[in-house]
């Protein structure tokens, strides 16, 4: 389902304005048009689940502009399974809705809003009830949690972590870091994996734009003892001392004001680089990780390397609903 291999590609001109190593973009934000970004990588593996397992229904959650989400109700629509989203979140206008959320209105799924406080408190029980009303329907359904992010979901960046040895290899590099955005920790997961198996010299490094460090590194650490138990064999060659989760680093301290909120800092780094590279970043995830590893390079952390990787992970429709923040900017 996603458009593969994506495109590895050096941002030059940004280098001979900042000096500093070469950053090389590995273009998941064209996975494909509407299953576009990370998520389509993951859900490949865990639609082929649902498949294989009978179900003919799909039930996600994330927040209101949840990219994530929307990449589920198009995968349900493009192979023919109903699909139900729980959104954090009510829309602005209810007769109104952009982004993100437009393109899960024309998917066909149903969608229930539901507040921050009730969604925190009650999201096992809001899975229940979905599953139960499609159940009901004759539509037994696969409940994936957020992001995508567990067992089956780290497969989706094991097969990336392949491509991109190979992306390495026709550009004749050998970067020794590769820097992700790391929302639900999943994307992440599935680079540390497979790239300890595929490019042992390479670090990754997920900057977080929600939560923190510790979260993350438990997070990363519960989906790794999912994958394992689920995948003992496979997980084992990849994993046979169990050391992934020693290889997790978390790069903190570009959350701003919270997971969403966006700095004008970030919106100006977002409008240089549509301009310098045609690069276009979104505000939530990838503007945020961008910004971040720009701002480490700042600090000497990456100094002595020539090559470093960053992965556009998509996002795009989440820049609609920021329409007025930017408007002060372009
Ligand atoms: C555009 C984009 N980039 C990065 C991420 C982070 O990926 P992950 O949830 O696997 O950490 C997400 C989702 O959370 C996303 O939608």
């Amino acid at each position: 389902m996603a458009h593969t291999p994506t495109p590895l590609q050096p941002l030059r001109r940004l280098q001979a304005e900042r000096g500093g190593p070469l950053i090389w973009v590995k273009r998941d934000d064209m996975t494909g048009s509407i299953l576009s970004g990370n998520k389509v990588r993951k859900l490949e593996f865990i639609a082929a689940k649902a498949k294989s397992g009978g179900f003919t229904a799909l039930i996600t959650c994330g927040g209101i502009q949840s990219n994530h989400c929307r990449a589920t109700a198009f995968v349900a629509a493009q192979l023919g399974l109903k699909c139900h989203l729980i959104l954090r979140g009510e829309p602005a206008d209810k007769s109104m809705a952009e982004g993100n959320l437009l393109l899960n209105r024309l998917s066909g799924c149903s969608i229930s809003f539901h507040s921050t406080a009730e969604y925190n408190a009650h999201l096992p029980d809001l899975f229940a009830a979905a599953e139960s009303r499609l159940q009901d329907q004759g539509f037994p359904a696969l409940k994936i949690p957020t992001g995508g992010s567990n067992g089956d979901g780290i497969w989706g960046y094991i097969a990336a972590s392949e491509e991109l040895c190979s992306d390495f290899r026709h550009h004749h590099i050998q970067p020794r870091s590769l820097v992700v955005a790391t929302g639900s920790g999943g994307t992440q997961a599935g680079l540390i994996a497979g790239m300890s198996h595929f490019v042992p010299q390479l670090s990754v490094y997920g900057v977080n734009v929600c939560d923190d460090a510790a979260y993350f590194h438990h997070k990363i650490e519960k989906d790794f003892d999912e994958w394992h138990n689920q995948y003992r064999d496979h997980a084992k060659q990849l994993d046979s001392s169990n050391v992934l989760t020693e290889k997790i680093n978390i790069i903190e301290g570009y959350v701003g004001d919270g997971y969403g909120l966006v700095s004008h800092d970030v919106l100006k780094m977002m409008q240089k680089l549509s301009r310098l590279e045609g690069v276009v970043f979104d505000p939530v995830y990838t503007g945020k990780a961008f910004h971040g590893l720009l701002a480490e390079i700042d600090k000497g952390r990456f100094k002595d390397e020539r090559d470093l990787v960053f992965v556009h992970t998509g996002g795009l429709f989440g820049l609609f609903p920021y329409v007025d923040q930017l408007a002060t900017i372009v």
